[in-house]
């Protein structure tokens, strides 16, 4: 079968992977309509592609905080990637650093941090960090990251509990036995979100400014008040995101949140965004509408399923080739020309 665009990957996925691990990486909270809106929602954006620019060359690389990525798409932190495929992680990191752009790592990780950087030396990775009841386990895995050479430290905000996600209930789903949190191993029973601290607040980003040198950056932004909040507590960057729908089910599509995010923070740090991107075009209207890079969660998963590293990178290569021809055929020559002069968009 000719792998053309995402969603036969997803198809793949689908059929192949065991029933428990395709309902854990499709599920979102409740009926999931945050999930399915944040997809819906790119196709109610339309273009205003301008004509005769001269497209013969293209350049399509961005920074994300300095750092020269191949294109504005990065892989977003996902857990228990061994469900996927054997290697997990490993090949997750392979296939970024292959593509050289940014790979995310989740705290639920079924390798262990050494083993991500050691898979792809050099390779932009960020850890992405979920606060634990427990400070000191915490402080380990954020200072452990930094020596490994992680340059970015990503402190996800959306997830106090874990939100109900009806098949997971059904399926009772929990991790095989042979399958382990990595980097949770021995500091405490693992596997029971309930050990997530509920209790963080804002004053916790000046705990982990304590801990680190390395670049904060808040996921799961949604308004502008939280913006806000994020600029004053000295974060580098803030990724618009409902974490694909799987948390609070209601809230708006991150397409539709991002404007407002934007509109507040005013350039003075990075906004990027992850949810429903999957295809090209999805890349380049969230470009228009502000964001400076976007993050695949589900389609990193559906590579991996596919073919490990070589399926990550395939995933990566057909949105990279979308993006560019999308970007040519709306008149950009480079990422700088992109604006919001590009999109029609009710909100604006
Ligand atoms: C996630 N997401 C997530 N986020 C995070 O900060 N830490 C994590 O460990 C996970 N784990 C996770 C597992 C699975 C299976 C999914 C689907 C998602 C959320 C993820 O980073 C991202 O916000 C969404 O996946 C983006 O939406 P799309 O691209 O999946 O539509």
């Amino acid at each position: 079968m000719a792998m053309v665009c995402l969603s036969d990957f997803e198809d793949y996925a689908k059929k192949y992977l065991p029933k428990i691990a395709w309902d854990f990486f499709a599920a979102g909270a409740d009926d999931c309509s945050t999930r399915d809106e944040n997809i819906l929602a790119y196709k109610r954006i339309r273009f205003r592609p301008r004509m005769l620019r001269d497209v013969s060359r293209m350049d399509i690389r961005t920074k994300l905080l300095g750092t020269e990525i191949s294109f504005p798409v990065g892989i977003a932190p996902t857990g228990f990637h061994q469900l996927a495929w054997p290697d997990g992680e490993k090949s997750t990191a392979r296939a970024a650093k292959a593509m050289n752009t940014c790979y995310i790592a989740s705290t639920y990780s079924t390798c262990t941090l050494e083993e991500i950087s050691a898979a792809a030396p050099g390779g932009l990775c960020w850890f992405q960090l979920y606060i634990h009841r427990n400070r000191a386990v915490s402080q380990q895995l954020v200072q452990q990251a930094e020596a490994l050479g992680f340059q970015g430290l990503v402190l996800t905000a959306d997830l106090p509990y874990t939100g109900k996600r009806r098949d997971d209930v059904r399926n009772g789903f929990r991790l095989p036995p042979h399958m382990k949190l990595k980097n949770l191993e021995g500091a405490f029973e693992v596997c029971k979100m309930s050990l997530l601290d509920p209790s963080v607040t804002w004053n916790d980003i000046y705990w982990l400014r304590s801990l680190t040198h390395l670049p904060i950056i808040i996921k799961g932004i949604l308004t502008k008040e939280d913006a806000e909040l994020a600029v004053r507590h000295g974060v580098q960057g803030i990724i618009v995101s409902n974490h694909g729908g799987r948390q609070l089910d209601g809230g708006p599509a991150t397409i539709d949140a991002l404007v407002e995010v934007v509109e507040a923070v005013q350039d003075r740090v990075e906004v990027y965004l992850d949810g429903g991107i999957r295809k090209g075009s999805d890349v380049l209207k969230a470009l228009a509408l502000g964001a400076k890079c976007v993050f695949i969660g589900r389609p990193a998963l559906w590579g991996l399923a596919y073919k490990g590293e070589e399926g990550l990178q395939d995933i990566l290569r057909i949105l990279q080739d979308e993006f560019r021809l999308s970007m040519a055929l709306a008149g950009c020559a480079s990422v700088s020309e992109i604006g919001r002069h590009l999109v029609q968009f009710s909100k604006l």
